[in-house]
């Protein structure tokens, strides 16, 4: 390649999961502490960070079509930006993207974008580079202080995953399971609250594996850890995702009716309903395992709002085994939940199995499954409505006055007022659609 100059703008595009959101705005702070600013809105930016996700095939197809697509764009505004490939497809296929796309100069995997500066040096001088070390927990100590924030904030406290169902490929994106230790957590969280954060998600593939020391060298697990952040001043609310139904401990469950700040909110997913399902899929849990889980949860806190995730069509699903999945929804009435095509994911011990469900299938099962959890979704907003509670401003609504918040139960919540971003204001649910409800505001009261 060519050498260029130094990138003056930069634009980080992240797909998939909230861990890489995070990752994104992490990539952002590094950047900015270079002097490299955001490029404005409808401009070219001289430096695009694709940071990519491989969970699903037409996820990770995308990458090659938004890489023709910055080309051509560049190219119409009479430049070459420099482009670097981040996140999961980078780690998984960073050689096979080297090779089929020349206008990358940059593959950066999850666990060393820290590097990217250095890389973005090299990039300059001319020389393609790529980066898919794992050196664990190295990165976050080398990242920036965090010196802005959103109201609703995410922190990673747990990357990677040991858990290696059959059909996924985080294990490998990701690497093994670590946990970012207890000091650097309460204090990333500090400077978040600092930073403008009311609310904070703990984010990890398995989030629910999080364990470490607290001051006094005591073993903790995720609970502890709430524990500790709720003691935060400033800091309203805490949230985790996601979890692994195998990994929910006594103390956490108890976390739920002890602590005020943890909101009621559990995402857990359970992929299927069938036994034969899970066991192929190795989830450690059955569907039963899973319920009388969820009532332990429920009995902590009986307001929890529950949220899943579902895969129809693996391998050798039968109509049957749906089936179970759907009654499985119905146990449970959810309040929100993502459902999935299967998707055959390289290197994975599901992709080679027998019996692979034919698209049709699959495009039906998908159908089914989406309409009982709507059906389920507006159900459960439907039995808020008529109550008071709080909401987080996060941004403007589409109309002038109009605000967007979350309530506790991680419903969208829309209302006319005067307040802020940032606040939290005492709302009464007057209203509920399928996706979000109208509120009316009853005061500001923590502005
Ligand atoms: N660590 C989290 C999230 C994993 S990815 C967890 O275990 O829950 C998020 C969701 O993507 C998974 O829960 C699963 O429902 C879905 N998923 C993962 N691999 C998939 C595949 N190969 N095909 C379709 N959906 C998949
Ligand atoms: Fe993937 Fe299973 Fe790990 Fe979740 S628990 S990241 S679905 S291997
Ligand atoms: Fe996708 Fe990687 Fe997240 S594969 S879902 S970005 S962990």
């Amino acid at each position: 390649m060519k050498p260029t100059t130094a990138p003056r703008t930069y634009r980080v595009k992240s797909f998939g999961c909230q861990m890489n959101v995070y990752d994104g705005e992490r990539m952002a702070e590094m950047l900015g502490e270079r002097g490299i600013t955001p490029a404005p809105e409808g401009e070219e930016a001289d430096l695009v960070v694709l940071n990519t996700c491989h969970i699903r095939e037409r996820a990770a197809e995308k990458v090659y079509s938004d890489i023709g697509r910055l080309v051509k764009a560049g190219a119409k505004a009479g430049k070459t930006p420099l482009i670097a490939v981040a996140g999961c497809v980078a780690q998984a296929e960073g050689d096979e993207i080297m090779a089929r796309a020349p206008a990358v100069s940059m593959v950066v995997g999850p666990q060393a974008y820290h590097r990217l500066p250095d890389m973005i040096d090299r990039a300059v001088q001319g020389e393609r580079n790529t980066d898919t070390d794992m050196p664990a927990i190295a990165k976050f100590a080398a990242l920036p202080e965090r010196r802005k924030s959103a109201p609703a904030a995410f922190l990673t406290v747990q990357e990677g995953c040991d858990k290696f169902c059959t059909y996924c490929v985080v294990p490998y994106t990701r690497g093994a399971e670590i946990s970012r230790p207890y000091a650097d957590l309460t204090l990333e969280a500090r400077k978040l609250v600092d930073a403008g954060a009311r609310e904070i998600t703990l984010l990890g593939q398995n989030v629910s594996a999080w364990s470490g020391e607290d001051e006094r060298g005591h073993a903790v697990g995720l609970a502890g850890l709430i524990r500790a952040l709720a003691e935060v001043d400033g800091l309203a609310r805490i949230r985790y995702t996601t979890s692994h139904p195998a990994d929910m401990d006594d103390a956490l469950i108890a976390a739920h009716g002890e602590i005020d700040k943890l909101m009621p909110y559990l995402h857990l997913p359970v992929q299927s309903g069938s036994d034969r399902v899970l066991k192929a899929m190795n989830r450690s849990h059955t569907a039963d395992s899973y319920l009388r889980l969820l009532e332990r949860f429920r009995a902590a806190r009986p307001d929890l709002a529950l949220s899943g995730d579902f895969i129809v069509g693996f391998p050798g699903e039968t109509e049957a085994e749906f089936a179970e999945t759907l009654a499985l929804v119905d146990a449970v009435g959810y309040a929100q939940a993502y459902s999935f095509k299967y998707s055959p994911r390289p290197g994975t011990p599901a992709a080679t199995m027998a019996d692979q469900v034919a698209m049709e299938v699959m495009d039906e099962r998908l159908q089914r499954l989406q309409a009982a959890i709507n059906r389920d979704q507006h159900a459960f907003n439907r039995a808020t409505q008529g109550r008071d509670c709080e909401v987080l401003v996060e941004r403007k609504g589409k109309l002038a006055g109009q605000w967007l918040g979350k309530s506790p139960w991680l419903q969208s919540v829309w209302f006319e007022g005067d307040c802020a971003i940032g606040d939290l204001v005492e709302v009464h649910l007057a209203e509920a659609g399928p996706n979000s409800l109208r509120g009316v505001i009853r005061e500001n009261v923590a502005a």
